[in-house]
């Protein structure tokens, strides 16, 4: 079988996870990411692994500039496609790439192919399909694991910025590690003189090094696959932080992950996950409330409802 990869030469191989990389890529032809197929999954997609979120608009009286997660149940895959292309909507299927078998066939196609190209054992990857819209702004943010963009279709505009203490403070990565704070790291329009900016189009994919910060706005409707996998670098590194956040936190002890030889790093990484085990760590404990429904009468496809705890 034809790669998936394309425009990939031996100096990507090089530069991989260790510098911004793009390429190209064919999952336009296999048929999976059009309208039809799109609705298709849509409708067998577990609702409990789907999103369907919204941003309030600057001007709404309770939900000014807020996320906002909706109630979908119902509504067709087709709805729902309308819904991402009016603007305000988009859809998160998490995991959909894992989940379907047709879909974890190219998952496993994609991982493949680019374990050949990097000459590595294939990564153990997991993958969600994101439909959005222009109102998908995905904001400054870092992810603890590595992550490849495949574009798929319509017109994306990604920044990434570089990886120092300025644009990723080591307290800042504690505290998501911990989560005394959800996905914001601090952020000023001039960190953007720094970052790399890449206008992607159908067919086209990027990575970048580990933790590196990115934001992303959507230019109009959109499909893309996110998938993210661990390394031992990433988990080293996680425990780490966990230890470093936990001696910060609880015993006034500062240690820094950036200024650890190696050998500090793995040792580090045991207490980490000590750490964990005992549960140390705060639970995760964040309400998800649902405060919209996709209604095909609604402005925008947006209907205000009376708030409740997701239960789907
Ligand atoms: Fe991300």
């Amino acid at each position: 079988m034809e790669s998936l990869l394309s425009d990939w030469s031996a100096s990507h191989g090089e530069k991989f996870e260790k510098e911004v990389v793009n390429f190209g890529h064919d999952l336009n032809e296999t048929g999976l990411f059009t309208d039809e197929a799109l609705i298709e999954l849509l409708e067998k997609h577990p609702s409990e692994s789907l999103d369907v979120c919204t941003m309030g608009d600057p001007d709404h009286p309770v939900y000014p500039n807020s996320f906002r997660t909706g109630d979908f149940r119902g509504v067709s895959g087709e709805v729902l496609i309308e819904a991402a292309k009016a603007g305000k909507v988009w859809i998160n299927i998490r995991n959909g790439m894992n989940i379907h078998p047709e879909y974890k066939a190219v998952l496993d196609r994609m991982y493949g192919d680019l374990g050949k190209a990097i000459d590595q054992k294939p990564y153990n990857a997991r993958g969600g399909i994101l439909i959005s819209s222009p109102i998908a702004q995905v904001p400054y943010h870092f992810d603890k694991t590595h992550i490849i963009l495949w574009h798929v279709r319509g017109k994306k505009r990604i920044y990434i910025y570089p990886q120092t203490e300025k644009f990723i403070p080591d307290t800042a990565y504690e505290a998501k590690m911990l989560r005394y704070l959800d996905d914001d790291l601090p952020y000023t329009s001039e960190f953007d003189e720094h970052a790399q900016v890449f206008d992607l189009e159908d067919g086209q994919a990027v990575s970048w090094p580990l933790n590196a910060p990115h934001r992303v706005d959507n230019r109009e409707f959109c499909v893309s696959v996110t998938t993210e996998y661990s390394t031992t670098e990433s988990k080293i590194k996680n425990a780490n932080m966990v230890a470093n956040a936990t001696m910060r936190h609880r015993f006034g002890i500062k240690s820094s992950y950036r200024e650890s030889s190696q050998t500090q790093r793995k040792l580090k990484s045991l207490l980490g996950y000590a750490v964990k085990k005992v549960g140390l760590v705060p639970k995760d404990e964040l309400f998800d409330m649902v405060t919209f429904k996709i209604d095909p009468a609604a402005s925008n496809f947006i209907a205000d409802i009376e708030p409740f705890e997701r239960n789907f």
